[in-house]
Order: structure tokens, then sequence, then C-alpha cells
């Protein structure tokens, strides 16, 4: 199995005692190593325990994505590296976000609650507008609005994620702190989950892994592809010679061994003493993550081929999530007047 599941508990027959669970990736083609180590195993281990709703956010990437057809193709790619990596269309809801059309409603509603100069401090924002200069939209400022949106409309109190979104889930709660002192109780203030690996370096060894910065290993990809990525990897620089003392401790490649084998220590002492090489450490890591992510590759392939299974998953989710966001914009509405 390519992820850390947990012992399966009996199915629960209904979701009324599990605490409700909501997190949103966005469609951005495969998934990379960082997404999985630092989020997506937390999607999978995390179904078995609350009610957990996963949301592919399109409506998000408009920020930055504006070919339709490619949207459209990343989005069931997506899905379909989801449900390879272990999401249980039995256990959870997967769907798209601009199916459940109340997210930008709820979303406009959060925007006049939300102070213009909280939004211009955002980090990703204040980046962005570095990046991509020509294309600062107003969905760019007020990405962090619809993501409050995203998960007060289902009041989702727990939000499986990594270190990158710290800052925007502040936002989320002082964004439902601030509608609930106007109008009263309404959502659960937002708490970051994450895992061991909040925050997974690229292959540059620097900088996070991210598909913008092209420093990823695709672990849904093709082996050669993940082999080369992986033998692309930085390691520690200041070991020049074959010879030389490594420092695992500030090495990208033997920092990931602790989650593809319970040796990882022996690795580690292997290249403190240079009894073992940047090159040979790097190959056994390549060759982990091809096998760990072996099973989940073939049925990526298998899902893929099937695009209207995934398509289907999609819809019933989608469909499932009507009646609670449905009243949560009843009782919204209801407070602020609307109705
Ligand atoms: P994104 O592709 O930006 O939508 O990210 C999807 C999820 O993966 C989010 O929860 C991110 O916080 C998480 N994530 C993305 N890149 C990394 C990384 N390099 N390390 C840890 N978590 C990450
Ligand atoms: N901003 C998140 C990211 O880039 C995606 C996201 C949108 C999200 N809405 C969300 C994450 C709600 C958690 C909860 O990864």
């Amino acid at each position: 199995m390519m992820t850390e599941l947990a012992p399966a508990p009996a199915p629960a027959t209904d979701d009324v005692d599990r605490p409700r669970i909501f997190s949103g990736i966005q469609p951005s083609g495969v998934v990379h190593l960082g997404n999985d180590l630092g989020a997506v195993r937390n999607y999978v281990k995390l179904q078995w325990e609350f009610e957990a709703i996963y949301c592919i956010v399109d409506y998000h990437a408009l920020t930055s994505t504006h070919d339709p057809a490619l949207l459209r193709a990343r989005t069931r790619e997506m899905a379909a590296s989801l449900l390879a990596l272990g999401l249980d269309p039995d256990r959870c809801t997967l769907f798209v976000q601009s199916h459940r059309p109340e997210h930008t409603e709820l979303a406009w509603l959060f925007n006049t609650v939300t102070p213009v100069s909280w939004l211009e401090r955002t980090p990703t924002y204040k980046e962005k507008r570095q990046t991509q200069p020509d294309d600062v939209n107003h969905g760019l400022l007020a990405y962090p609005v619809l993501q409050a949106a995203d998960i007060a409309i289902y009041k989702a109190g727990r939000v499986p994620v990594g270190k990158d979104q710290a800052a925007h889930l502040e936002l989320s709660r002082e964004i439902v702190r601030t509608f609930n002192a106007r109008y009263g109780e309404t959502f659960p203030e937002p708490q970051a989950v994450y895992t061991e690996a909040p925050t997974v370096l690229g292959t540059d060894g620097v900088r996070k892994m991210s598909k913008s910065v092209g420093n990823t290993i695709d672990v849904l990809g093709d082996p050669a592809l993940i082999r080369k990525q992986v033998m692309s990897m930085v390691t520690d620089t200041k070991r020049i010679l074959r010879t030389d003392p490594g420092r695992p401790e500030v090495c990208n490649v033997c920092q990931l061994h602790r989650f593809f084998g319970p040796d990882w220590e022996t690795i580690q002492d292997g290249e403190r003493t240079a009894r073992t090489g940047c090159v040979d450490t790097k190959k056994l890591l390549a060759d982990r993550i091809v096998e760990h992510y072996a099973v989940a590759r073939e049925r990526y392939i298998e899902l893929l081929a099937h695009p209207d299974e995934v398509d289907g998953v999609l819809e019933a989710g989608a469909d499932r999530l009507r009646p609670s966001a449905e009243a949560t914009m009843d009782e919204v509405r209801h407070k602020m007047g609307l109705r």
C-alpha cells in the first residue's frame, strides 16, 4: 500500500458523530511528493476518523490558469490522483468546488466582513504580485476569502494542509471570527492539521517543493521521470569528495528517507561516516519512491482510462453536499437580513 493507512475501523453507518474536516487542493497537474507527504497522506488517514470533505478548487485555479481545456483536464487528473493515492469515495466526499455554487455566494458575503488591508498583507498575494505582475486580478486578492468560505460552508473545524497554508488558515479564522461577532455565533474557527512533514523541500534543497518553481518529484509520474528528478537533488553542498563525511541533518535526500523505510537512521549514519556516497543514497531513495507509489501509479493510469468513473465520483460528491451547503446558506442569509 502506498500510504500509511490507519487500521480500518468498522465502517461508519452515519456521519453524525464524526467531527467534520475539510481541505482543498488546486488542480495543478499531477501530485508531487510535497503534496503527498505534506497533506494528501493526512487526507487518506483522516478519512477513517472524521467526516472528511475534500475539494478540488477550480475557482481558485482561475486566478492563474486561464485555459479552459487545461483546467478541465487538470481537474480530472487531480481527482484521479487523489483516488489513486487512497481516497475512498465510501469514506470521504470528493468534489469540485465549482459544482457547489454556494461557495462563491458565501465568499461574497465574507468579502463584506474582510478588510482589504488583511488581504493585501497575505504572503501569497505579495509573492504573486512579484511572480505574475501582469495578472494581478481581483480574484488573487480575494483568494483567502473564498478559502474561508470553502471551509465555513460545511462548518469544518479542522483542515489538513501543509505549513504553507498557515497564513491562509489564520485569515480564515479572522474572517469567521469577525462574522460571528457581527451576526452571531455561526462558524467554528478552523484549525490546521499538519503531518510530520509540514514543509517538504524541493529538489533544489532550498525552496519548498512546488510546481511553479519546477523543483518537484512527481510521485505518480513515469519511473524514469521520478529517477531523473531524484538524481537531480541537491544534497549536502559542503560534502565535496566521496570520502568527506556528510551532514544528514541538512541533506534533503537523507531527510526524505525517513518516510520511505525503517532503516533511515542507518542510511543517515552511512552518510555521516562516508560509508555511503550521495549518489548511492539518491539511487536508493529513487528506488523506494518508485516502489512505494507503484500501485497508486497503476491505479492512476487505470482511472484516467475510465474518466466516467472519476466524473461519477465527483458528481456524487457534490450532490451529497447539497443539503449541508444549502442549510448553511439559509442560516447565513437569515442572519444577515437577506431573507
Ligand atoms: P496546492 O498544490 O498548493 O493546492 O497544495 C495542496 C496541499 O499540499 C496543500 O495542503 C499544501 O499546503 C500542501 N503542500 C504543497 N506543497 C507542499 C510542500 N512542499 N510541503 C508540504 N506541503 C505542501
Ligand atoms: N489554498 C490552498 C492551496 O493552495 C487550496 C485551498 C482552497 C484550501 N480552499 C481551501 C485548502 C480550503 C484548505 C481549505 O493549497
